[in-house]
């Protein structure tokens, strides 16, 4: 079967709708809402999402070799829709680890993957994207942090929404394919070049307190490397928060 692709006035998360019909669907299904009324971010934040203005998309990908086989999965995602905004030209945006993408300084899109299923065997992830095409003042008050939009980056109008979608759900049925296939590793050039922690000095907050450093990189598995004081630290775990020291 080929993947459905689904567009909705309203759901309560795109990703919701997905996983609770995850069964029936076919891979590479796509599920997309003008608004939704209880959109998810990533740490049980809320992802606000008024309709007219964004671009609110989850893509759902099976994989039989289980999660142990997905490491690096939510950074193939920026790099797969980084790859669909550079086809529409723009180029500006980059990917601060694990996986959101940023520009001048700003949001431009949240990136939340869930995985369910097995660790070794069968599993399924939804895949979901916020894209920002036009922000209004409100919501860039309600947001909490700095955002960015398209509009922006463009000079003046976003892209015409629909062309954004389309590119962003060819490029994800063409990365996540890849992916299955080679894993992180076909991804890790592509991520190097739109590292925006690359060389920036760091500092990682998480569970055994505060680690200090320069940006090394990403590894073959997709865990941010770290240069510190006392050698070479690799940060696997995404709950970390990091930041530009
Ligand atoms: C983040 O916290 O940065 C991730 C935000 C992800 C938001 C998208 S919008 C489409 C999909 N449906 C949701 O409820 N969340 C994701």
């Amino acid at each position: 079967r080929l993947g459905e692709l689904e567009v909705h006035w309203e759901l309560d998360s795109t990703s919701s709708e997905l996983q609770r019909r995850a069964a029936e669907l076919p891979d590479l299904s796509v599920m997309i809402a003008e608004t939704q009324s209880a959109g998810r971010g990533r740490r049980g934040r809320s992802w606000l999402s008024p309709p007219g203005l964004n671009l609110y998309l989850s893509c759902l990908k099976r994989f039989d070799a289980g999660f142990a086989a997905l490491s690096g999965l939510s950074l193939a995602v920026g790099v797969i829709l980084l790859r669909a905004l550079e086809s529409l030209g723009i180029a500006e945006a980059g990917l601060k680890w694990p996986n959101d993408a940023l520009a001048r300084g700003g949001k431009l899109a949240g990136i939340l993957v869930e995985l369910s299923g097995e660790y070794q065997g069968p599993c399924a992830a939804v895949i979901g994207i916020g894209l920002n095409l036009r922000l209004t003042d409100a919501l860039r008050e309600q947001a909490g942090q700095p955002a960015c939009d398209l509009a922006t980056l463009a000079g003046g109008e976003p892209p015409e929404r629909n062309l954004v979608a389309a590119a962003l759900v060819t490029a994800l049925a063409e990365g996540l394919t890849r992916f299955e296939r080679d894993g992180f590793r076909g991804f890790v050039e592509d991520y190097a070049a739109r590292d925006l922690l690359l060389d920036a000095p760091l500092r990682v907050q998480g569970a055994q307190g505060v680690l200090e450093g320069t940006g090394a990189g990403v590894d073959e598995r997709g865990a941010l490397l770290l240069r510190a004081a006392d050698g070479l630290h690799r940060i696997d775990s995404a709950d970390v928060s990091v930041r530009r020291a």
